[in-house]
């Protein structure tokens, strides 16, 4: 579905992602992992329209769509979530769905998430949508609470939420577990799968929870140095020696200060 090709990109001397290359295949959830500064998050940058690559080519359902930016991606069903602005959370949960409506066409589908202003509030579908939403992420219970007052966790079920607004098809998550309670992270843990399940969304997730990883992830990349070190199901990525020495190296590097 997603094929990144020979990709690099440099921020001044540094070789943030370095001719890396891998497949996310549809219906998949696969898993992007490996030691931090690796280049995972400048990598889904660059997918999502955000960072243009020195080198290399992003692979869409078989169309190049490198360089295209966020909002034309995200009207061809390709998201990376992004944490609620701070503006949103004077907002009610049920409000911030709202500013995603499904059938808002053209260009303004991506501004509209920033300036909800301009989403008509009273159309029927998108309400009857939004209580879907709601109740598919347990969230149905805090749809009136302003958004500043969700947890950690609730928070990044909103972000789900807010994809499931504009039918998405492939979702990148970068990292949804970090600062989460463990109850939380079930929730969302369980949302990926029904949504990869039921909703036929595909996945590539960043996450430094292996547990989380490898319950839910097949295969697992594992990038260090910006590239790719190996990729497979989590047993072999996790027995590979290779993939321990990253972790530990950079264990030690960060050891030593
Ligand atoms: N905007 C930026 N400007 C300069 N250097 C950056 C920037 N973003 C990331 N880097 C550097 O690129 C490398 C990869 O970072 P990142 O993609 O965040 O790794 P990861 O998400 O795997 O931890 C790191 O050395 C980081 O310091
Ligand atoms: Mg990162």
């Amino acid at each position: 579905m997603i094929r990144i090709e020979d990709v690099s990109l440099s921020f001044g001397g540094i070789r943030a992602v370095d001719g890396c290359s891998f497949e996310v295949a549809e219906g998949s959830i696969t898993g992007l992992i490996g030691p931090n500064g690796a280049g995972k998050s400048t990598l889904f940058n660059i997918v999502a329209g955000l960072l243009k690559p020195d080198a290399g080519r992003i692979v869409f359902d078989g169309e190049d769509i490198t360089g295209l930016p966020p909002h034309t991606l995200f009207h061809r069903g390709l998201v990376r979530t992004f944490q609620i602005p701070h503006e949103f959370y004077r907002m009610t949960v049920r409000e911030n769905l709202m500013l995603v409506p499904p059938e808002q066409a053209g260009e303004n589908l991506f501004a509209s998430w920033f300036s909800w202003g301009r989403v008509k509030r009273q159309d029927a579908d998108v309400l009857d949508k939004v209580d879907e939403v709601l109740a598919f992420l347990n969230l149905t219970h805090v749809a009136d609470e302003l958004a500043g007052n969700l947890s950690g966790g609730q928070k990044k079920l909103l972000d789900l939420g807010r994809t499931m607004m504009t039918d998405a098809r492939m979702v990148l998550l970068d990292e949804p577990g970090a600062g989460v309670n463990r109850t939380l992270l079930g929730a969302i843990t369980t949302a990926i799968r029904r949504l990869n399940e039921e909703r036929g969304y595909t996945f590539c997730l960043i996450e430094h929870d292996m547990d989380v990883i490898a319950e839910l992830c097949d295969p697992v990349i594992v990038m260090a140095q910006g590239t790719v070190l190996t990729q497979g199901p989590m047993s072999e990525v996790r027995s590979n020696p290779d993939v321990r020495e990253a972790y530990l190296g950079h264990a030690e590097t960060e050891d030593a200060g």
